[in-house]
């Protein structure tokens, strides 16, 4: 599974790529509207940080009004990925983009047939959100499964996005439920990064060539 991080904060975007884990970046309206800063500039920016995809959402309700958005996103970089919330309106806006070779990521999905319509309008990737499913007691690793299965069987090339990762968790059971990639806050790649008891052995390690060499 290839590691997105889901994140609008540069400072937080810069960090992990620094690591040299990430191959992309998701946003979306909630995060950009945290930074408080213009939304084309804070794009720009995640773009000359990171070369892979970067997911930048539209706000019209209306396909002409997302396609119109979405030509003028593309301008900022060529590795803008239109991100369309998946409704009617968004599967129009998604197949008249894929006709102009535009990629996009149909986001809010909460269903595997959510997922095959928008994977059947062009879709390049489709969002599972399973932090928001298992929010009302259904499961979201299995939603991301199941689409997994059927896009396999059907060989379907739309590459399936966990989103909404709460937990590292999270991140073990959708990459093992065969999602291509997982978009992951700031928070949880810390977590994913620590354990005590590489810490300890750091220590205990330092401790014992200083004793040694002493
Ligand atoms: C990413 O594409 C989504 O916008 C994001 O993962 C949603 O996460 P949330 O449910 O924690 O807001």
């Amino acid at each position: 599974m290839r590691l997105f991080i889901d994140t609008a904060n540069v400072d937080e975007i810069r960090e992990v790529a620094s690591w040299g884990v990430i191959s992309g970046v998701t946003t979306n309206p909630s995060l950009i509207a945290k930074e408080g800063r213009d939304f084309k500039q804070v794009i720009e920016e995640i773009s000359s940080i990171v070369n892979g995809p970067i997911s930048a959402e539209v706000i019209s309700e209306d396909a002409e009004g997302m396609v119109e958005e979405a030509l003028e996103l593309v301008k900022i970089s060529n590795n803008i990925v239109i991100k369309i919330p998946m409704t009617s309106e968004g599967l129009k806006a998604v197949s008249v983009l894929a006709k102009k070779d535009i990629k996009t990521n149909v986001t809010l999905i909460f269903s595997p047939l959510q997922g095959l319509l928008a994977a059947r309008a062009g879709a390049s990737y489709v969002s599972p959100f399973i932090g928001r499913i298992d929010d009302i007691g259904t499961d979201g690793v299995a939603l991301v499964e199941q689409m997994a299965e059927m896009f396999n069987i059907h060989n379907i090339d739309t590459e399936i996005i966990a989103a909404s990762i709460r937990s590292p968790k999270h991140v073990i059971d959708a990459s093992m439920a065969g999602s291509d990639i997982g978009t992951i806050p700031y928070k949880v790649f810390k977590q994913m990064l620590n354990h005590p008891l590489t810490d300890s052995g750091i220590r205990q390690f330092l401790s014992d060539w200083e004793k040694a060499i002493k």
